[in-house]
């Protein structure tokens, strides 16, 4: 039996609150759970580092599969040899499948352990993805990208730093290049306003439940 958090009825393993943060908050709203829910998620986030530090030492593939959308955005990606920016990359799902598919990925999380198995599992499979570790607030990497995905991280920062990791990275994309967004659908009138007020034109290709993938528009 699952011992009883007094605050929030019964506590979660800290597998459980990964697949929150992967997926229940897509629906926050629609869960008749969505307040405990809410709380356990503020709770956990005292000690996001420490928790998924563990997690991934615990198991390999706590994520599971790609989403869809992410796997379909690059089934239909043309660019060969893209140059990606994964941000909160995990044990880099997301990476080794843009890898996959010929991309140059570079991956960035706190977690060292998660970091190290995405560079191992690259190698195995000789793909081009190099893993940084480090926190994305406060991280600034030179060059461009063609694509820059944040899958399921924005929502851990502060909202100052959301604000400020995406405006960042809309300045790292190159023209014509994307930012691949899956979050809590509550944010996204925040990031649309991001990319409303950006000194580029950026343009929707999916704004859908947890999802806003925008395309930066090649200038006049
Ligand atoms: C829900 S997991 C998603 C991982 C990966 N994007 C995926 O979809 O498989 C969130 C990840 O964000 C990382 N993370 C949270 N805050 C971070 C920060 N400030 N800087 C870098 N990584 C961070 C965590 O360590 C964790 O690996």
């Amino acid at each position: 039996m699952r011992p009883i958090n007094p605050l929030y009825g019964p506590a979660w393993t800290s597998f459980e609150l990964l697949r929150y943060d992967l997926h229940s908050s897509f629906d926050h709203q629609s869960s008749p759970l969505a307040h405990t829910h809410f709380l356990l998620h503020h709770e956990s986030m005292m000690s996001q580092d420490d928790k998924y530090e563990k997690l991934y030492q615990e198991a390999r593939n706590c994520c599971g599969e790609p989403f869809p959308e992410i796997a379909a955005f690059f089934e239909a990606y043309e660019k060969e040899g893209a140059q990606i920016l994964d941000l909160g990359c995990g044990q880099g799902r997301d990476a080794i499948m843009m890898a996959r598919h010929g991309h140059n990925v570079i991956g960035v999380d706190t977690s060292e352990t998660g970091v190290h198995q995405m560079e191992e599992d690259a190698k195995r499979e000789d793909l081009q993805v190099r893993g940084v570790i480090a926190d994305i607030t406060s991280f600034e990497i030179g060059g461009g990208f063609d694509v820059v995905i944040l899958d399921r991280v924005l929502h851990m920062l502060a909202e100052e730093d959301r604000i400020t990791v995406l405006s960042r990275v809309m300045r790292r994309a190159f023209q014509g290049g994307f930012i691949l967004i899956a979050d809590m659908p509550s944010n996204k009138p925040t990031y649309r306003a991001v990319f409303a007020n950006g000194s580029s034109h950026w343009t929707s290709v999916l704004d859908r439940r947890g999802f806003l993938f925008m395309r930066k528009d090649f200038a006049n």
